[in-house]
């Protein structure tokens, strides 16, 4: 069948939190394999965000601040998945990537504290385990913080972070759909609640610099 999908530039707007993707395609059952493969023993492979300096060891120990007590925080790690997954996100998902690979949130906390990805970048994110019926991605707000934070000014080896969340004022409380691609805007200050720490969570990710962000439209 002839494909007449056409790519168009599209200016996101500036401020979203995350909005679904349902007409891209999902994951295929080899792909979801390999990545059960991957995460089968994560103490031995490289986690890519240490490898990219993108978190480091410090970051991974922070503690914050949730209803006056102080916690851990669940931090992803990231896992690549070869060429032929690479190949398949450019010909299916986005064109042009930083990073792509399958990511586990590491912890035994139930909450993964509030943060801006590093650097600055915009996802294409596929939920495959939720990490527990309650467990929500929360969007803050602190009024001395830009809700758009320039995470491309900030040049640490971690990611800006906001470890009082009693201090932060909600903006939005999501449940990603499972198995659905969504476009997630990471220079928004999110983390994730109600982790139960006897579930994983467990997403795949494209990460994308919004300058080159294209959109496939295709008529109907
Ligand atoms: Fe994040």
């Amino acid at each position: 069948m002839h494909d007449k999908r056409v790519r168009v530039r599209i200016m996101l707007p500036h401020v979203f939190t995350w909005m679904p993707m349902p007409h891209l395609p999902q994951i295929p059952a080899h792909f979801i394999r390999r990545a059960y493969e991957v995460l089968e023993n994560p103490q031995e492979q490289v986690n890519k965000n240490f490898e990219l300096g993108i978190t480091n060891q410090e970051y991974m120990d922070r503690k914050i601040i949730k209803d006056g007590k102080e916690v851990g925080s669940h931090c992803q790690v990231s896992f690549d998945l070869g060429e032929e997954w690479d190949r398949w996100v450019v010909e299916n998902i986005h064109p042009v990537f930083d990073d792509t690979g399958v990511r586990l949130s590491w912890g035994d906390s139930g909450i993964g504290g509030p943060h801006v990805d590093n650097p600055g970048k915009i996802r294409f994110f596929y939920l495959l385990e939720r990490g527990g019926e309650d467990t929500e991605t929360v969007f803050y707000y602190h009024p001395d913080i830009p809700f758009i934070f320039n995470m491309d000014e900030w040049n640490e080896k971690y990611p800006f972070s906001y470890d009082n969340v009693d201090e932060l004022h909600v903006v939005e409380r999501a449940q990603f759909p499972l198995h659905t691609w969504i476009l997630f805007n990471g220079y928004t200050l999110h983390g994730v609640e109600n982790i139960d720490t006897t579930k994983r969570r467990i997403n795949f990710n494209v990460s994308v610099r919004p300058e080159t962000f294209t959109h496939c439209v295709r008529p109907i």
